[in-house]
């Protein structure tokens, strides 16, 4: 049977903007992840895609309703604990891919793990192995500077990965890059979910939608299936 690992209950976010006026952002969401699967958030821009992203993955918090991750709501942890919490099971790719400009592509996938007590060697074998995974074995010694849009996006996607994330959260990543570029790009994430890793993108571009395994529209804050 299929596992949700992520919920997002009646979530409510709302921005004030000046002394009077309210955006409500997140008008009332609910969602639900399944392991292993590919969900697109689709709408137009400011329709409230990355609100729902940051208050799912708990970079931000909601006004009302809860993020339920694996049976426990976050949405009221500390910031302490909820920085912890997504050290330990989320990833995020965003637009700006914003590589580490003077590290290689391979200490840049590297660079998540080397505050945790790993051995170096252990490090550079699971960096490398991800590395060849997204097709970049042959440019790991290049500075982000030498390496295409796409290519440097799919070091950002290894460098997410390097942690063995639960949910990936990928935020517009296929903003800056062209058709086939952006193509190649969801192909890798799609590929992710194979080892049961959530994927989580949300993107206006409708020519991606046949990535989805499920398609989630956005509109005003509000979400449909
Ligand atoms: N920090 C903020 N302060 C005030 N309003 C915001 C803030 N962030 C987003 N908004 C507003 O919330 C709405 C949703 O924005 P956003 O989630 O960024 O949409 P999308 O990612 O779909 O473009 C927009 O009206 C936007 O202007
Ligand atoms: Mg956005």
């Amino acid at each position: 049977m299929a596992e949700v690992i992520l919920m997002g209950k009646d979530l409510v976010k709302q921005y004030v903007r000046g002394k009077r006026e309210v955006i409500n952002a997140l008008n009332h969401v609910d969602c639900e992840f399944e392991r292993g699967k590919l969900y697109m958030i689709m709408g137009p821009s400011g329709s409230g895609k990355s609100t729902l992203l940051n208050v799912l993955s708990g970079l931000d918090k909601p006004t009302e309703g809860k993020v339920i991750f694996e049976d426990e709501d976050i949405s009221q942890w500390d910031e302490e604990r909820l920085a912890e919490f997504r050290r330990k099971n989320v990833g995020f790719v965003f637009q700006s891919w914003e590589l580490i400009p003077t590290m290689t592509a391979l200490e840049n996938v590297e660079a998540p793990l080397y505050p945790l007590k790993m051995k170096s060697r252990e490090i550079r074998s699971q960096a490398i192995s991800l590395i060849k995974q997204v097709g970049l074995y042959e440019r790991m010694d290049h500075f982000p500077t030498e390496l295409s849009g796409g290519e440097q996006q799919r070091i950002a996607i290894a460098r997410a990965l390097i942690s063995k994330p639960k949910v990936i959260f990928a935020d517009e990543p296929t903003g800056n890059l062209d058709e086939d570029a952006g193509q190649s790009i969801l192909r890798l994430l799609k590929s992710v979910t194979r080892r049961g890793t959530t994927v989580i993108v949300a993107t206006h571009n409708t020519g991606l939608r046949s990535f989805a395994d499920v398609i989630y529209k956005m509109q005003n804050g509000r979400l449909s299936g």
